[in-house]
């Protein structure tokens, strides 16, 4: 029938006399060039077409199983050319938005076109330490990357590169009062080909401007930081450690400097990037973390920043980290609410691998609910785990009575700490109300975290070609 049809409207097609056959062949010509091209677009843009498409279209975070299919946001696109099809994609949204708009006042951009670079004179050049002696933090390299604001210049100015140097800032500075400040954690790895990699740097960018935009701060354009980071980190490139055992940690930071003792925004601020090369955030050879559970603290609560980078979020833990160190711990684990959930691990995100009731492997890790910090690193690894779809990936609440119930009832796998700084750690024991919680997170074979540390750093030093790696030179 559908044939017969077919053939009716061929044969009726040919028969009809065209009297301006050109510019409708033309038309369909045009038609399929613009699908082909269409089509071409979408499979050379697909993951920002599908990362724009999730952020307006809302979060779609829930538990999946294999393959979460039920979540799977789709995009189907039919077309009978040679371009590969895309059938599916990756469900997840991005934890925060991609792109803000900036507000309307913000004013005048910097761009990376107008950055101007003052070396260090030789006498002003550190000497690069040994490998061995790095820690976190303690070294920096010879350049600093700066850019100002003031509202009453017309907005961003100029970026400089500069060899490094004391910041001069006003005793009134709004930083030094109201703690106007945030900063992101960010690594540049020399890979086995001597390239050298930053890990989705765009990420870091991303949530910078969004804490900006909670902290009153002026935002700006992503990509124009990400390139005058890479161009200070290759002004400074051999500080960059030649193993895989350290990385170039970077620290972009901006701080509000208007000298004025109003509470109020900040009409001047200071965007600066320093470099550190570092080694593991933990001491090397440290075995599984020991946590310290206290319920009487907590890190952060609904509409608060927990959620945003600011240094206000780290400042005052620093007393109950030194409690967690008297205690024989290395880490303070974070709880909120009188069920005791658990919200994050030191300076870092948490995951814990557990077998259900019904026999099935799920990792959990606390959702975005205000209180987490969305962490890169942990998107990477809900990423890569729903990617091998070898068990569930869940974003939900846990509690501290669920822990000892698995642990008590052998269920309980691993538990780990995952950031930036750290990259992944294994946690051991929890000290939480005068009990010991064991947990077998590095007895049990083949262990997930490990996995995911040797994932993720084979993408960070080039052993693994992957969108994510962000090659600079
Ligand atoms: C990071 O993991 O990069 C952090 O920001 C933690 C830092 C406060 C040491």
């Amino acid at each position: 029938m559908t044939h017969k049809s077919t053939e009716q409207t061929e044969h009726r097609r040919q028969a009809t006399p065209q009297l301006h056959p050109v510019p409708s062949q033309l038309i369909s010509l045009r038609m399929v060039l613009r699908t082909k091209n269409l089509v071409r677009y979408v499979f050379q843009n697909q993951h920002k077409l599908i990362q724009q498409l999730l952020v307006q279209g809302g979060p779609v975070r829930a538990c999946s199983g294999h393959g979460g299919t039920q979540q799977q946001a789709q995009l189907r696109v039919e077309e009978d050319d040679n371009f590969p099809k895309i059938t599916e994609v990756p469900p997840l949204a991005a934890p925060f938005p991609m792109k803000l708009e900036h507000a309307a006042d913000v004013g005048e951009q910097f761009k990376y076109s107008d950055l101007s670079v003052r070396l260090a004179a030789p006498h002003q050049l550190n000497p690069k330490p040994d490998v061995d002696d790095l820690a976190f933090g303690k070294y920096f390299t010879d350049h600093m990357l700066k850019v100002s604001y003031h509202r009453r210049l017309g907005g961003w100015q100029k970026p400089e590169i500069t060899p490094m140097e004391n910041l001069n800032l006003h005793p009134a500075a709004k930083v030094f009062h109201y703690a106007i400040e945030l900063f992101e954690g960010m690594k540049a790895y020399r890979g086995y080909d001597g390239k050298i990699r930053f890990f989705r740097p765009e990420m870091n960018m991303a949530r910078m401007n969004v804490t900006a935009y909670r902290s009153g701060l002026p935002t700006f354009e992503s990509e124009e930081l990400i390139k005058a980071m890479a161009r200070l980190v290759m002004i400074d490139s051999e500080w960059v450690p030649h193993t895989e055992s350290a990385s170039l940690y970077i620290r972009p930071t901006l701080i509000g400097i208007e000298p004025t003792l109003g509470v109020a925004s900040s009409d001047s601020a200071l965007l600066y990037t320093i470099l550190s090369p570092v080694g593991p955030y933990f001491k090397p050879g440290a075995k599984g973390l020991k946590l310290y559970a206290e319920p009487k603290y907590t890190r952060a609560w609904p509409g608060g920043v927990g959620d945003r980078k600011v240094g206000s979020n780290y400042g005052p833990t620093i007393h109950v980290q030194q409690e967690a160190l008297r205690h024989g711990c290395h880490q303070v684990l974070w709880l909120y609410g009188d069920d005791h959930q658990l919200t994050e691990v030191g300076v870092m995100n948490i995951f814990m691998l557990y077998i259900k009731e019904n026999g099935e492997r799920e990792l959990i890790t606390p959702p975005l609910n205000g209180l987490i910090l969305p962490g890169i690193t942990r998107d990477s690894i809900i990423r890569l785990c729903h990617q091998w779809g070898e068990f569930s990936v869940c974003e939900r609440k846990f509690t501290m009575a669920e822990v000892k119930k698995l642990s008590q009832e052998g269920r309980l796998l691993e538990m780990f700490g995952a950031g930036t700084a750290a990259v992944i750690s294994p946690i051991e024991r929890i000290a939480y109300m005068g009990e010991e919680i064991y947990l077998p997170t590095e007895s049990h074979e083949n262990p997930l975290f490990r996995r995911l540390y040797n994932t993720l750093t084979d993408i960070q030093y080039g052993k693994l070609e992957h969108p994510w790696a962000y090659v600079i030179d």
